[in-house]
């Protein structure tokens, strides 16, 4: 049970404003471990078990959250981190000015609140005029290019928001990208952003050929255009009709206007095609009439578009708002409705994860659903079953936005019934059939995922970790992906992570060359690419061991904390033991908490996973991490703000803060080093005092950090 009694699953029906902070302490963790699973599988596994819908429902559960108790911010947060990575067949590119992603409004509230937001954030008065531009959201993959003396030279995917991939060669092949900027001074530097899409008939038109030279058919027209243009072969891309709508920017050297809507006009003079159904919006009226227009008219569009998306206007606002971890303030995007379909539930299977979770999905009977065939949906955990009610032989209503395996919205009471209802399998699918135990999360409550118990000795576990060790965001090893790292286990190969390492020293025996789909340059490659690995570095390592909880962001800031393999080892053995100290240690870096801390202890305390990590720190070279810059005066610092400000808001006042490279925290301790205190400040001034921390006010600290 959990805070007031309530069993965790039922926490997720209770609304946003009526959630005590206990239970949305709860439902954070939740949803954290539930987007990371769903981020899991659609950008490492190219397999999504949601709907867009469905996993966008989650997110804005999990911000709505957050927005009401911004203390309980969960360091691995789903809000801390950005989507896909780059897949490694492309040079890869670093974006001078990171490529981030859109907030969604889901609703027209959710558009005035967030006109609303902005309004508070920059302290205007009601009667100051808020203008947006309102324009589509178009379905297909956005691009970077980048114009140095008006000439193309880069054209770069998003990837994962900070590196994506070189695409230079197929995107000069598509006519609507110019080569060379139109029209007189033009800044040095312009890295013109936009979208890369194909149009619906091109999409029909290409499948019909492909049906006739009894070929596979595509999914719809985003993948395609996605797929076009990550061809190897830049001819392939030419080949296909792709088309680009230019609609923001990345680095410039200058801004040559002040508004969106004008940096939009300037764009279409220097050569790009910018969409026609911009329009300017003076109102939160004008921009959900838009809305509602653009939703009618979507059908009978050439192209896909999968919502509207505001800006504000004003450029100089929009540099002010900056960015929350991966979304501007000053923009979003409104979704369109989802579309609906219904279907059979033939099966229910049941898949057990890295970590023994068990994941129940239903076997659809193949349905089409705004053009794509769909046969799979996740049922989340046990609850949901139960929630939904669901068994096999039902007819269930699903639901996708997106292109992605939809979410079973709930039973059609009318169509026939299946004949019992489910029962979720008291033992584990995997070889060992062990007990199914309900997860035991922190604080002792009862978690809603059923998991496998066998860990060390359950295959299905070994494989899904060894899944993780080489996926994109761990050791990422070309040539070394989901199929290969399934057959060397199967083969015995490869049990451990340390294994991969001594491969090529036992290839004597096993000749790899002779197994079917190797051969002697693949085997070579391969060798070469495990070797380049050998050197890696720390906030990769600490990701790729797999410890429960311990994703991207966290890893990153474990590595930052320690700085060392040997120092952060050296801490965890000391903390599985017990240490106290290392304990606190731990719990005073930023983003770490006690779930964090939990699972590392019981990571370390297993002498089979110490055995693991020390037979692979033998094969490999751990890279000491990246101090934080030192190029402002209050990079690494940390910083807590209390009290009112009078030059800005409090999280205007935070933001600016982290882009001088500090953390803004939102509590005094010893590892604090300047609080910011304006009138009204109370507890945390006089835990400062108390702590001898400094204490600055608003115009000290103005001036500190250089105006
Ligand atoms: S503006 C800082 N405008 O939506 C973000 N994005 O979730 C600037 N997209 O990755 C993006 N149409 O691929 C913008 N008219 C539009 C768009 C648009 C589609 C995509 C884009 C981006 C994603 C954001």
């Amino acid at each position: 049970m959990t805070a007031n009694n309530m069993p965790a699953h039922d926490l997720g029906k209770i609304p946003v404003s009526k959630l005590t902070e206990a239970q949305a302490k709860v439902e954070l963790k939740r949803l954290a471990a539930e987007i990371a699973a769903h981020d899991a599988r659609y950008y490492q596994e190219d397999a999504p078990t949601v709907s867009d819908a469905a996993y966008d429902a989650l997110r804005q559960r999990n911000a709505a959250i957050e927005g009401r108790f911004p203390g309980l911010v969960r360091a691995d947060s789903p809000s801390r981190r950005v989507g896909a990575m780059p897949t490694g067949k492309f040079a890869k590119v670093r974006h001078a000015v990171p490529m981030l992603s859109l907030d969604n409004a889901f609703n027209d509230e959710d558009v005035s609140d967030f006109a609303a937001r902005i309004r508070r954030f920059l302290k205007l008065d009601a009667n100051e005029a808020l203008v947006f531009t309102a324009e589509p959201k178009i379905d297909g993959l956005s691009l970077s290019l980048r114009y140095e003396d008006g000439k193309l030279v880069t054209g770069a995917t998003r990837g994962d928001g900070e590196e994506g991939e070189d695409v230079t060669a197929n995107v000069k092949t598509v006519a609507e990208i110019p080569h060379d900027l139109r029209g007189k001074n033009i800044p040095a530097v312009c890295e013109i952003r936009g979208e890369i899409y194909m149009t619906k008939v091109a999409f029909l038109e290409l499948n019909r050929r492909q049906r006739e030279a009894g070929e596979q058919l595509y999914v719809n027209p985003r993948n395609t255009a996605a797929g076009s243009l990550r061809q190897k072969d830049a001819n392939v891309t030419a080949s296909r009709p792709l088309h680009f709508f230019a609609y923001s920017w990345g680095e410039m050297s200058a801004i040559p206007e002040k508004s969106q809507s004008a940096m939009i006009e300037w764009l279409a003079k220097r050569g790009f095609k910018t969409n026609s159904l911009m329009k300017v919006c003076r109102s939160v009226e004008e921009m959900l009439a838009y809305h509602h227009d653009l939703e009618t008219r979507r059908a009978a569009l050439g192209y896909d578009i999968d919502g509207v998306v505001y800006k504000l206007n004003r450029l100089d606002w929009q540099e002010r708002l900056g960015f929350v971890s991966r979304h501007p303030r000053w923009a979003v995007a409104h979704k369109f409705a989802a579309e609906k379909a219904a279907t059979i539930v033939r099966d229910i299977e049941i898949q057990v994860g890295r970590t023994g979770a068990l994941t129940p999905v239903a076997k659809l009977e193949p349905v089409t659903v705004g053009g794509v065939v769909v046969q799979n949906a996740t049922l989340h955990n046990q609850d949901e079953i139960e929630r939904l009610g669901v068994r096999i032989g039902d007819t269930v209503t699903i639901q996708r936005a997106g292109d992605v395996i939809p979410q079973v919205l709930g039973v059609v009471e009318s169509k026939p019934r299946g004949a019992k209802p489910y029962k979720f399998p008291k033992t584990c699918p995997c070889p060992l059939k062990t007990e199914v135990v309900r997860e035991s999360i922190a604080g002792g409550e009862e978690g809603a995922r059923a998991r496998c118990t066998g860990e060390f000795a359950c295959p299905f576990q070994k494989i899904e970790h060894l899944r993780h060790f080489v996926s994109r965001r761990a050791f990422d090893i070309d040539g070394l992906g989901e199929k290969q790292i399934e057959l060397f286990f199967e083969k015995n190969w490869v049990k451990e992570p340390a294994d991969i390492f001594t491969l090529e020293a036992r290839d004597k025996k096993i000749k790899l060359e002779d197994v079917e789909g190797f051969g002697e340059v693949s085997v070579q490659n391969l060798f070469a690419a495990i070797a380049a690995r050998r050197e890696i570095s720390l906030e990769r390592f600490i990701y790729a061991l797999g410890i429960r909880h311990v994703g991207e962001t966290t890893a990153r800031a474990l590595a930052r904390g320690y700085g060392t393999w040997k120092a952060f080892h050296a801490a965890c053995l000391k903390l599985a033991k017990g240490d106290d100290e290392t304990r606190h240690e731990l719990d005073a870096l930023d983003q770490i908490g006690e779930t964090v801390i939990e699972a590392l202890a019981a990571y370390f305390a297993e002498a089979h996973n110490r055995g693991i990590v020390d037979r692979l720190t033998e094969q490999v070279r751990i890279l000491d991490a990246e101090k934080p810059k030192k190029n402002s005066p209050i990079a690494g610092k940390t910083v807590v703000f209390t009290g009112s400000l009078e030059k800005m808001t409090r999280d205007e006042a935070k933001a600016m803060a982290e882009r001088l490279g500090a953390k803004a925290a939102g509590s005094v301790s010893k590892n604090t080093d300047y609080v910011v205190a304006g009138p009204g400040a109370g507890s945390k001034l006089a835990e400062a005092k108390q702590l001898g921390v400094t204490v600055l006010t608003e115009a000290e600290w103005l001036k500190l950090v250089g105006g």
